[in-house]
């Protein structure tokens, strides 16, 4: 069996709603691991909904949510489900426990019951991916918003789960520290396979990834890669989204005559292609 997670024709209503608004309607997705899958959609389309259900922090009213074949409504599994499912919120200060960085780190490997030595590896690794070395012996509630999104994604990454689930993890974040995130998750994925489902307001965060999942009023209307997803400025437009800078420019620049790949949705594959036809033109 492929190791995934599947939602199956779910859907949530909040016992607080009205009877007829849901939060998620009838939605069947399959989220493969290995895959890096970023999630767009306006306030209140139901994505942070979407991304607690993926750990069984929140429960479908009708439908199932299967990680690794595992249901979220099976208590027995819970703990199973929360170690594979990483999550990191918007808002780090909810998830600082402890008064220094590299125990607020070594903090759910702790809890895991692992010996010192992988304890301590593992403490050195998230702060080496993560650029926190200085930091180790900072306090984590003292630090700058960005500095502790870091900590907390840190803290995350040293349980090693296998799907690591980011509900807007760049919110807070300046330009510099969401491009260097950008980068550390491309990193994870790329050299540890993790799978990341990242949700983001900032649609430039998105084109880094292989598959973009559009949401609106609780429903997938766009699944696919960036290059398909992002092709459609109307429909996007529809959905309260707009299409990223890099996409405009690239049809601006066609339109004047410039020999681009066909598939630039980022800044990366941008630079590229600018710097392939100087070379050409000199
Ligand atoms: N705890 C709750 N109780 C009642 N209704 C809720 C609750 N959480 C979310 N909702 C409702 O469910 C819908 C989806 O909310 P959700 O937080 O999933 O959206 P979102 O896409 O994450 O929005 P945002 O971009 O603002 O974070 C909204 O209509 C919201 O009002
Ligand atoms: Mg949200």
């Amino acid at each position: 069996m492929t190791q995934k997670i599947e939602l199956i024709g779910v859907s949530k209503r909040y016992k607080r709603e009205s009877s007829e608004r849901w939060a998620l309607r009838e939605i069947n997705l399959k989220i493969s691991q290995g895959e890096f899958v970023g999630i767009a959609g306006r306030n209140g389309s139901g994505k942070t909904t979407l991304a607690r259900m993926m750990n069984g922090l929140i429960l479908p009213t009708a439908g199932r949510v299967l990680v690794n074949g595992m249901d979220t409504t099976d208590s027995g599994v819970l703990s199973r489900i929360r170690s594979l499912v990483g999550m990191v919120f918007q808002n780090p200060d909810n998830q600082i426990v402890s008064p220094i960085v590299e125990e607020d780190i070594a903090f759910g490997p702790q809890n895991l019951g692992l010996p010192l030595e992988e304890v301590k590896e593992r403490v050195e690794r998230a702060l080496n991916v993560m650029g926190l070395e200085e930091l180790r012996f900072h306090a984590p509630h003292l630090l700058s918003g960005g500095q502790k999104q870091k900590v907390a994604i840190a803290a995350v990454m040293a349980m090693q789960p296998s799907y690591l689930v980011l509900d807007e993890p760049t919110a807070m974040l300046d330009q510099q520290a969401n491009y260097d995130l950008i980068g550390q998750l491309k990193r994870l994925h790329r050299e540890y396979n993790m799978t990341i489902i990242l949700i983001s307001h900032h649609m430039e965060d998105l084109t880094f990834a292989d598959r973009v999942i559009v949401l609106d009023n609780g429903c997938v209307r766009l699944d696919g890669p960036p290059v398909e997803v992002f092709q459609d400025t109307a429909r996007l437009e529809s959905y309260g989204l707009r299409c990223p800078e890099v996409i405009q420019l690239a049809a601006k620049l066609r339109s004047k005559g410039c020999e681009l790949d066909p598939g630039i949705v980022n800044l990366e594959q941008m630079v590229k292609n600018i710097c392939r036809l100087l070379m050409l033109k000199v």
